[in-house]
């Protein structure tokens, strides 16, 4: 599909531009050779549409309507039609080619004029040696992509998000496709692609930055200036030419425009922000209760515990395995009722089993995949020979969303989806594999990459409509505004130092990309973990928006007692430590609701102008105040921490510490350096086992001085009784002369707190509140 040379030229067929018109507050070009459109969604973001393939978007991730329908007007110049917005000149020239400036007229985006200029062609005979010592071949080169953009490169572009990618933070000089893969080989930086496909990345140079989202659910191609310095570009095999050009005055902005267009995540219930055990797998219920009781005897807080496959009976999802798991749904509340929450895992592959009723219901009602031929399609995966639910139906999301009735009958609190790439064992699914795409007949090469984001979107709206609770959904497989439906995390990662050094630019580039609600198999998946492995391991976990140890079938098992006393000692500090933050946690889940910030960023989003932050891979922020530089390498006790410009305080020793500059930090097995921008409120709760043990009556803020203000949000933690406005938010604000005032923003809920400990330079001071507002003199 990708040599299709009618579209290879797509762009350059278009020609010379004739004449345009504005409909609907579009405009409409005509070229020579076809159409093209430019539409302005707001002052800060540009659609810019060929239909290759339809006149329509069919956006995945784009839901609703986003246009905003504000003022733009057209003007013809010397030799381009140019589309005036408040902040943005866009230049539309001949053969379609686009430019964006700033309204002040300074170039932010430009299309490449010239050629590709490829690498030179691989003969054949080179490739069957390759072939025959069994190497990968290597990949096409010399053909332009079926739909293609290629951008000029400016000077000193760095680039960031493209979702889950391996490899280092800032993306220039690689390249990367989108098609969601599960490679059970370990993850390297050669790696093309993973589970997920974001199609979004920002580009960041001396005073501009801007995003380009390519919103092309087929196979898609990312080079970031590999091929030649000179440009950047991406291209898909099929599908229309249809991207976002998004602007903004700073970083912020950008993730704040593309996360309105893709959607925000959701906020979570409570609970799923504590602290998470899992293991591929423990095969009864008797494994299960004992991994539960000894966590509670050993003092390490803890809410949810995962069951991997082996409670369904043969793999078939939404059923139990009775005779190792006992009665469906026992277990579920025997463990609730001790404040544990249990997640059940969730595969797409339906066995294909007549006995079985999901399968009878799906061929049923024509539920699964085709072949071109009018087949059911079937392939492998757990339960041996498996059917794929064709997501794309809203019939069978809805059918899908259904069954999760199963699951929330029985007590679940949350579903984690997997396998859905979708994984196959034999061989993957053929391109023409028929699969629905809404209303009409697709077929894989475009459903593939947004299989596991309709997944989740059916789990998403049956966990709401039968548990009325937030949903709580994990998935592997994504695209572009899964975000709205569910968390993710990076699936089988190994107990690989690489695998935990990667994680942080990982987790911070799908931070970048929306992906809020994120975490790492907490120390690997795959492969046998070591006690100093698992405990670095442990201090990245506390700073997870998911926070989850998991492990592989086969591999040593990952429980933080294994590895003796000092071991668990750290693995029990830092989970203390999340849960004594789970406030602060909470609170930036309020905010990314809003304006779709990450809760793991990396230090460029708020220091884009320091160079030193481009490139930095070994530390990321924790929100906006609280800095984060984990030993991430095997023996050492020591860290190179770059503090960004400003004042900050050392978490630990509390010493004031001025920003700007590297510095080395004593980071001896247990220590995790951390950094607390000066002016920050963080408010903290007391200890506790899990959430909802304790009612939280006094909240505890730990005070940095300085000037800031600090929004705390409090409300059920559990239903959706906050959007009709039951929740409490509280303004505290910090000024120079050392006062501390807090003021009830918002009164909804109606458990306010009734008291405030008030840390600050080494005192802590118990203060009663009235329910109103406290001003506290803190010298
Ligand atoms: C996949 C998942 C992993 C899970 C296993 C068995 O490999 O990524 O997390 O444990 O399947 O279900």
């Amino acid at each position: 599909m990708r040599r299709d040379k009618a579209v290879t030229e797509g762009i350059t067929m278009l020609g010379r531009r004739k004449g345009y018109e504005i409909r609907e507050g579009i405009v409409y070009l005509t070229f020579e050779g076809g159409q093209g459109r430019i539409e302005v969604m707001t002052e800060d973001i540009v659609n810019v549409f060929v239909p290759y393939e339809d006149s329509a978007h069919r956006s995945k991730a784009i839901v609703g309507e986003k246009n905003k329908h504000v003022w733009f007007e057209v003007k013809e110049g010397l030799d381009y039609l140019e589309i005036i917005t408040e902040r943005l000149l866009v230049r539309v020239y001949d053969r379609f080619m686009v430019d964006f400036y700033d309204r002040e007229g300074h170039l932010l985006c430009a299309d490449y004029r010239g050629n590709r200029e490829f690498t030179t062609p691989i003969s054949e005979k080179f490739v069957e040696i390759l072939l025959a010592e069994g190497h990968e071949a290597p990949r096409d080169n010399g053909e332009n992509y079926a739909v293609q953009v290629v951008k000029r490169m400016e000077g000193d572009e760095c680039f960031y998000g493209l979702g889950d990618k391996t490899g280092v933070l800032n993306k220039r000089h690689y390249d990367y496709e989108m098609w969601n893969t599960d490679n059970p080989q370990a993850h390297t930086d050669a790696f093309k692609a993973l589970y997920k496909s974001i199609p979004f990345f920002i580009t960041l140079r001396e005073n501009c930055v801007y995003g380009i989202f390519f919103d092309n659910t087929y196979k898609s191609y990312f080079d970031m200036g590999k091929e030649r310095d000179g440009y950047f570009l991406f291209g898909s095999d099929a599908g229309n030419l249809d991207y976002y050009f998004i602007g903004g005055s700073n970083m912020p902005d950008v993730v704040k425009n593309y996360t309105y267009l893709t959607g925000r995540a959701p906020l979570p219930q409570l609970f799923s922000l504590g602290y998470h055990q899992s293991r591929w797998g423990y095969e009864s219920s008797a494994e299960i209760r004992a991994v539960a009781e000894k966590y509670r005897a050993l003092d390490i807080p803890i809410d949810t515990i995962h069951f991997d496959i082996d409670y369904m009976d043969g793999f078939r999802v939404f059923t139990w395995n009775e005779k190792e798991f006992g009665e469906p749904g026992k277990l579920v509340k025997e463990l609730e009722k001790k404040g544990f929450k249990v997640v059940c895992i969730i595969d797409p592959g339906v066995k294909v089993d007549e006995d079985y009723y999901v399968y009878r219901e799906g061929v049923e009602h024509d539920y699964f995949a085709k072949t071109p031929e009018g087949e059911i399609y079937v392939n492998e995966v757990w339960p041996g020979d498996a059917v794929y639910p064709d997501f794309g139906n809203p019939n069978v999301r809805q059918w899908w969303a259904d069954k999760q009735k199963y699951l929330v009958d029985l007590g679940v609190r949350g579903v984690w989806n997997d396998m859905n790439e979708p994984a196959s064992f034999r061989g993957e699914l053929p391109q023409d594999v028929v699969f629905t795409d809404e209303e009409r007949t697709s077929n894989h090469a475009a459903m593939h990459n947004v299989y596991g984001h309709l997944m989740s979107q059916a789990t998403y709206e049956g966990l709401k409509k039968y548990d009325k609770r937030r949903p709580f959904v994990i998935t592997r497989a994504c695209y572009a505004g899964t975000q709205k439906y569910s968390t993710m995390w990076t699936g089988d990662n190994q107990s690989l130092w690489d695998h935990l050094r990667m994680a942080i630019p990982q987790m911070c580039n799908m931070g970048l990309s929306g992906l809020v609600y994120i975490g790492t198999d907490v120390g690997g998946f795959g492969a046998d973990v070591t006690p100093e492995l698992l405990s670095r391991w442990v201090q990245v976990g506390c700073f997870s928006p998911l926070f989850r140890n998991h492990s592989s079938k086969g591999s040593t098992r990952q429980e933080p007692w294994l590895f003796g006393e000092k071991t668990l000692e750290i693995y029990r500090k830092y989970i203390q430590l999340r849960y004594k933050l789970l406030p602060y946690l909470y609170d930036l889940f309020c905010e990314t609701q809003k304006d779709g910030l990450p809760v793991l960023r990396p230090l460029v989003l708020h220091y884009e102008k320091d160079p030193e932050c481009k490139n930095l891979n070994g530390e990321f922020l924790f929100g906006e105040d609280i800095l984060v530089a984990p030993v991430v390498e095997q023996g050492a006790t020591k860290k190179l921490v770059y503090l960004p410009e400003g004042t900050w305080y050392d978490y630990d020793t509390r010493e004031k510490l001025t920003g700007g500059r590297y510095l080395i930090k004593d980071a001896p097995l247990e220590v995790c350096p951390m950094y607390v921008k000066a002016g920050s409120i963080i408010p903290n709760y007391p200890p506790m086992h899990y959430v909802g043990e304790v009612e939280v009556e006094n909240l505890t803020l730990d005070v940095y001085p300085g000037e800031g203000t600090y929004i705390h949000y409090q409300d059920n933690g559990e239903d959706f009784a906050y959007e009709q406005g039951e929740y409490n938010a509280y303004e505290c604000k910090l000024t120079k002369d050392e006062t501390l005032t807090i003021r009830m923003l918002h009164k909804g809920y109606k458990k306010v707190y009734r008291y405030f400990t008030i840390c600050y330079k080494g005192q802590k001071q118990k203060f009663e509140f009235n329910g109103e507002s406290l001003t506290v003199w803190l010298s």
